[in-house]
């Protein structure tokens, strides 16, 4: 039975926090070196293409991945081993047992932004999530190696939800301080993607860039941030789609199956996930702002998830009968590229300093799941 009378409690983000990668790939490097790969590739193989046992590989170019996606660049934690036509993926070091891992690297690197930005210290935290598209390992939770770092006395979990891990990660966390199992959650997503990118795939191979985005949410009566955002509510659906998938797992070992394949790395049907995927968005976001009888045009701003500028534009055609304009929606994806879930996240950070009391915004994330996930703020 529900009670009426129920007073819940005013949830707010405090504060925002990100790592940038060190390192830039342009779309003309990128090109470069994956045509330079694909034409070694088709010399080393002309005579099995010749006789039709094997396929050529296709060139890239800048003037498509523009077009398609809007992307010009990307931010990654190593580049040399991306661009170098004999190896095709990132070179990292591996670290001893004893070391911080590079993905608690890059989340607590986000989260001490974070925590500066709400004026929280270690002590004010007591429950931490990390939520990405990949964790580094199984066990133990990067976030608790991140709580430990920190130095937060309470408790940490992972959670994978792809390109929604932001989104529901921040929902789990609304949930905990509504419910008083946490009195202030800091969500970090260290985004350590391209590890996972095949860059021998010419319709992948430009998609994803790397960095780490966190989150400090609390209840009001605690927030002593100058900068604050009530959280009216969040939403999530999902509804199962292979046409974005990675089979990469620890089954490999079992099956006899190459851990390496193509298929165990981040694939897709780009073009199904783009008609299909928008329109389920948009309807979500008119839901979700249905429910507090607000209407898509009385919203100052929409952080949309970012893959593809295209999509945003059609999310926005969809809801608003309108162009997409900077000010509405704000695109990061040009330079950070599809940073799996902590787009709509990055957008929120750059571009929220201008509001005022009372206006209304909205982050939705939306993608492999399929997941969309929103959160309707309201500027206090
Ligand atoms: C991936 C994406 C950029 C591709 O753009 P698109 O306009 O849909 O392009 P298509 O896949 O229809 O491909 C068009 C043609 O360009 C080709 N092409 C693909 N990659 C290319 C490249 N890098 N350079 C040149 N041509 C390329 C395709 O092979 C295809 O050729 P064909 O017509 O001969 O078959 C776009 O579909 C997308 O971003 N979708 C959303 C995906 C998404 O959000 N995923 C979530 C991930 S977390």
């Amino acid at each position: 039975m529900n009670d009426t009378n129920a007073v819940f409690p005013e949830i707010v983000i405090s504060g925002t926090g990100m790592w940038t990668a060190p390192y830039v790939i342009t779309n003309e490097e990128l090109v470069d070196s994956y045509n330079r790969w694909a034409q070694k590739y088709n010399t080393e193989n002309a005579r099995a293409i010749a006789d039709g046992q094997m396929e050529e590989k296709p060139l890239s170019s800048v003037r498509f991945i523009e077009k398609s996606s809007g992307i010009n660049a990307r931010y990654v934690y190593s580049k040399e081993g991306i661009l170098d036509i004999d190896r095709m993926r990132p070179k990292f070091a591996e670290r001893t047992e004893d070391e911080l891992s590079n993905q608690a690297e890059i989340a607590v690197a986000a989260a001490r932004n974070a925590m500066a930005a709400a004026g929280k210290t270690a002590a004010d935290i007591d429950a931490v999530i990390v939520s990405a598209a990949y964790t580094q390992r199984s066990y133990p939770a990067i976030a608790i190696e991140v709580q430990k770092e920190l130095g937060i006395d309470g408790f940490g979990f992972d959670m994978l939800m792809a390109c929604s891990a932001a989104t529901f990660g921040l929902h789990r966390a609304y949930d905990s301080l509504m419910a008083g199992t946490a009195r202030c959650v800091l969500a970090i997503n260290p985004e350590l993607v391209t590890p996972q990118v095949n860059y021998c795939d010419r319709d992948s191979h430009f998609i994803f860039g790397d960095v780490s985005t966190a989150v400090i949410m609390e209840r009001r009566e605690t927030c002593t941030a100058p900068n604050c955002f009530t959280v009216l509510s969040t939403k999530a659906y999902t509804s199962f789609s292979n046409t974005i998938r990675s089979n990469f797992g620890h089954m490999s070992r079992a099956t006899d199956a190459d851990p390496y394949g193509w298929d165990k790395l981040f694939h897709q049907a780009g073009r199904q996930v783009f008609n299909e995927v928008s329109p389920v968005a948009a309807e979500h976001i008119r839901k979700h702002l249905a429910s507090h009888d607000i209407t898509p045009q009385a919203v100052k701003r929409y952080w949309l998830h970012q893959a593809n500028i295209n999509m945003n534009k059609m999310v926005i055609k969809y809801l608003l009968d309108d162009a997409l304009t900077p000010d509405k929606t704000p695109t990061i994806l040009d330079r950070y590229a599809n940073t799996a879930s902590a787009g709509s996240i990055i957008a929120f950070h750059k571009h929220n300093t201008d509001f005022s009391t009372g206006d209304i915004g909205v982050i939705c994330s939306f993608g492999a799941g399929y997941s969309v996930g929103s959160l309707v703020l309201q500027k206090i």
